[in-house]
């Protein structure tokens, strides 16, 4: 009776699973402070993507940490740069049977760690950058990217993106739009995952998270720049934006479940304090009701194997 009249489901077909392709290594490096996730190198990328396609999954979502950083990110759009590598590698094992999304952001490739470059005040200068990401993006289209993901909060990020991307016929190559991201604490164990060497915050260009109705304008703007899908981020701490955004979007919410939220069950269940599946799918299930159509999560993989 329960089941005939539950509201919220949840399909592995809404899951994305983030993943990190790291240069430089032979095997897998677990992340310490995510305890079952790892750094991959482009052999075991291959094989954890065919397991996702396996699992149907929705989408796998990569994350690139280079060798080599510099002010401008250079190998964020080089052709042989680690992340462009590893989307190539994942479309040529997968083909059309995952959506393969890259993260386009300049922060894992910058030796100063900011999301965008610099300007001679050392602040983030939100229109250089632009250029940047179009670049970036078109790179990751030719790699083979379905879709690519802004998450810099840049202002207009969408729109260049967009328009870069239609110039140079890439029309369907879709935007997963990071709108609502919040300057959030709960970010933290990512940083150690992709070796982030910033120091300070992002303070300047994400989103302070007292502020509810500017998630909503934030991600109605993006639907106008042209975002296919805008997402909310943190999830289990911004329920009440998600939802809020999902009232109105008139295209698909996407929720991303960080990794400080995987951290924190984790370490719990690891103690023996609180019991890790029932955790995982309340969560997740919480997600789902708050308005979200999609779930970035670390436990995606796991979760779409467990429950088949
Ligand atoms: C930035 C980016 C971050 C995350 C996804 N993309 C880190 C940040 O903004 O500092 C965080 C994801 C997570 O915590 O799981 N490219």
């Amino acid at each position: 009776m329960r089941s005939l009249v539950r509201e919220s489901h949840i399909g592995p077909d809404q899951l994305i699973w983030p993943v990190f392709v790291r240069e430089g290594i032979s095997e897998p490096v677990e992340i310490p402070s995510m305890p079952g996730q790892y750094q991959l190198d482009l052999d075991s990328l291959r094989r954890s993507a065919s397991r996702a396609a396996e699992a149907g999954l929705g989408g796998i979502d990569l994350f690139g940490v280079p060798l080599s950083r510099d002010a401008y990110g250079s190998t964020a759009l080089a052709e042989d740069g680690i992340l462009n590598r590893g989307i190539e590698a994942v479309r040529a094992e997968v083909g059309d049977a995952l959506i393969v999304i890259a993260d386009t952001c300049l922060d894992e490739f910058t030796d100063h760690g900011h999301c965008g470059v610099l300007d001679e005040f050392g602040r983030v200068d939100n229109d250089e950058t632009l250029k940047l990401y179009t670049r970036m993006a078109l790179a990751q289209a030719h790699a083979g990217a379905h879709m690519v993901s802004p998450s810099g909060m840049m202002d207009g990020q969408v729109a260049a993106i967009r328009d870069g991307l239609d110039a140079a016929g890439f029309t369907d190559v879709a935007i997963l739009a990071y709108s609502a991201k919040y300057a959030s604490a709960f970010y933290g164990p990512f940083r150690e995952a992709v070796d982030s060497t910033l120091r300070g915050d992002r303070r300047t260009y994400q989103q302070d998270p007292a502020n509810r109705r500017e998630g909503v304008r934030e991600a109605l703007l993006d639907v106008e720049e042209g975002a296919d899908i805008v997402m909310v981020k943190p999830a289990l701490s911004s329920l009440d934006v998600i939802s809020a955004v999902a009232q109105v979007s008139p295209v698909p919410v996407a929720a991303y479940q960080v990794s400080g939220e995987y951290a924190m069950v984790e370490a719990a269940a690891a103690t023996g304090w609180i019991t890790r599946e029932a955790i995982i799918d309340e969560t997740l299930t919480a997600i789902r009701r708050a308005g979200a159509d999609l779930i970035l999560s670390y436990w995606a993989l796991e979760w779409a194997e467990r429950t088949r």
